[in-house]
């Protein structure tokens, strides 16, 4: 990967050997070092000195004057030391190399990189509860987790994308219950999932006046245990219903898993989990139950057996885990939930530690915050929820609406609008660092003009049109830039594959949203202040055709890997 920084500390490594002889620094950390400063007036890249001084035994200033004098050639303009400060400017020729070698030749896989070829990564992600409603609290888990493997394919991995359906458990009894009480097959049939949900809420309902039916419900989750044909084959009927309906969701977000092998997959096989941690003397039992404990390492016990013997949510995780292994000898295995799961999985991943699991540090738990609409929680029992999809389709509306006043004319608005409004939800949500909370306020999420995903989309639709007029002119050899909005606008797009790297270290795919800002900015400061098509010298136009071009392959790089739909047209 060729970007300033790298460039950039191979040549101050050069000068400090050439200067102060042999070091033991290498250029990988002297790009760690590198800072961009705020003012690029002051330079493109500094290297705060006081940080070399303890092993080039210099002062920083000294250092900062002496790699300064060193460094002057074609990539580096002009090098300067303050107060121990080395700030680095960098050359028009060296700008022009990475739209013309870089961005452009690379096209849709400039920002890429291939260091995770023959590996594998797992992802868990989205992963609903069959039959419970797929809400806004499912957003995080969905579009963070198919971000973060968008990202790792990106970088080489072979991924795999589980939505681990919570498709067992007592819920189905209740189900069961309620549907032999109230439901009508062809309504559910017609009906899909908001009918499922319904039952669900109507039982709970029930049940709060009579508390019998639970008891019912834990009978008929029984039956099924056994293998009773006529809940088997309810179940299968529920979970068929609910997967057509999220895939209604997924394919808005222009999502595919490559696995629905939900919990109910791993029932035979937690007993040879469970076998293996009596084996080795880590079960205990603790007032009729099977626990691990996990005092020594500040954790409450991880229960994997209850007192009748029936198994929990960690036990089909560990199960699970691997299974995984085996079937996929994954080098990273990835979990997304909310926060309010972390306990979970540092409890059953410390678990797969103990049982002597050589890979348990291959797993990774990605947790986030919680969502709320206009400061409204979620309680899915009362069925006080706002379902995903319901969210969805108000954005569109509304974008719809705004669309309609914008460009009554514009084709395939159906499609535009969804693109637009999904777009909008996802964007919006992947802005903040994953572990806050949100607030959504959907008027916020939907402007055109603030740092959304309307405004972000319509700056891509801007470089399509601009290209789609330039069609004829024939892109320069060398850049020739005029201005300084052309330059700032190249330092950001030879930012993108740090930003890559930087988003897969953290598993934070809002470093990616905020860098789709930052070249949105960048693009469209260029485009008010430069003429695009009538600049007069016709060098000049190409370079700026060139710019439109690399900032169309970046954003529409970056957007994929947010799931954020390229429109041409908006
Ligand atoms: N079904 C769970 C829920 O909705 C999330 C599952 C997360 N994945 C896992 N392997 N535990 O809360």
């Amino acid at each position: 990967m060729q970007n300033f920084k790298k460039i950039v500390s191979e040549k101050v490594l050069a000068a400090i050997e050439a200067n102060f002889g042999e070091t033991t620094i290498t250029a990988n950390e002297l790009a760690q070092m590198l800072e961009y400063p705020p003012d690029t007036t002051m330079g493109d890249v500094a290297l705060p000195c006081f940080k070399l001084s303890r092993s080039l035994r210099r002062s920083p200033v000294q250092i900062a004057q002496t790699i300064a004098n060193a460094l002057e050639d074609a990539s580096i303009k002009h090098a300067e030391a303050v107060n121990g400060y080395l700030n680095i400017s960098i050359s028009d020729e060296y700008l022009s190399s990475i739209i013309n070698t870089e961005v452009l030749v690379k096209g849709d896989k400039y920002g890429s990189a291939t260091f995770g070829e023959g590996k594998t990564v797992v992802l868990d992600y989205s992963s609903p509860n069959v039959a419970k409603p797929f809400h806004i609290g499912h957003l995080g888990t969905t579009v963070i987790g198919h971000s973060l493997k968008k990202l790792h394919e990106f970088v080489g991995y072979d991924c795999v994308g589980i939505n681990y359906l919570g498709d067992w458990g007592t819920q189905f009894g209740k189900m069961i219950v309620a549907y032999k009480m109230w439901g009508d097959r062809d309504a559910i049939n017609a009906g899909g999932i908001d009918k499922l949900v319904e039952l669900y809420v109507k039982f709970h309902h029930a049940a709060e006046e009579n508390p019998a039916l639970n008891d019912e419900a834990r009978a008929e989750f029984h039956k099924l245990e056994l293998g009773d044909e006529e809940n088997i084959s309810l179940w299968k009927w529920f979970i068929e219903i609910s997967i057509a309906e999220y895939k209604k969701t997924y394919a808005q977000l222009g999502i595919e898993f490559d696995s629905y092998k939900g919990e109910s997959f791993y029932t035979d096989k937690m007993p040879a989990q469970v076998q293996k941690l009596r084996d080795m003397n880590l079960l205990k039992i603790d007032d009729g139950a099977s626990i691990v404990d996990l005092e020594e390492y500040n954790m409450p016990p991880c229960l994997i057996l209850k007192r009748d013997g029936s198994t929990l949510y960690p036990t089909r995780d560990i199960a699970a885990a691997v299974y995984r292994k085996q079937e996929y000898n994954f080098d990273k295995a990835i979990y997304v939930t909310s926060a309010g799961q972390s306990l979970h999985f540092a409890q059953w991943f410390k678990v797969v530690e103990l049982m002597g699991y050589d890979w348990h540090d291959k797993l990774v738990h990605v947790p986030y915050g919680t969502v709320s609409i206009n400061g409204a929680k979620l309680a899915t029992r009362t069925g006080n929820v706002i379902l995903l999809k319901d969210l969805f389709a108000q954005a569109i509306d509304k974008v719809s609406d705004i669309m309609e006043e914008k460009n009554p004319n514009l084709e395939n608005k159906a499609a535009v609008a969804e693109a637009v409004g999904v777009g909008a939800i996802v964007f919006y949500y992947l802005s903040s660092n994953r572990i806050r909370d949100i607030n959504f306020v959907l008027e916020d999420a939907l402007s055109f003009d603030g740092n959304t995903g309307p405004y972000v989309q319509y700056t891509y639709a801007r470089t399509c049109s601009l290209l789609e007029r330039a069609n004829e002119i024939k892109l320069p050899e060398n850049c020739v830039f005029t201005s300084n909005d052309e330059r700032e606008l190249v330092k950001t797009l030879a930012r993108f594959p740090e930003k890559v790297l930087e988003a897969i270290d953290a598993y934070e795919p809002s470093v990616v949203t905020r860098y789709i800002l930052d070249v949105a900015t960048a693009f469209n400061r260029f485009y008010h202040n430069c003429q695009i098509l009538s600049a007069a010298d016709s060098e000049v136009v190409a370079t700026r055709i060139a710019l439109t071009k690399a900032t169309n392959y970046v954003l529409g790089n970056a957007f994929e890997l947010i799931c954020l739909k390229k429109t041409a047209k908006i």
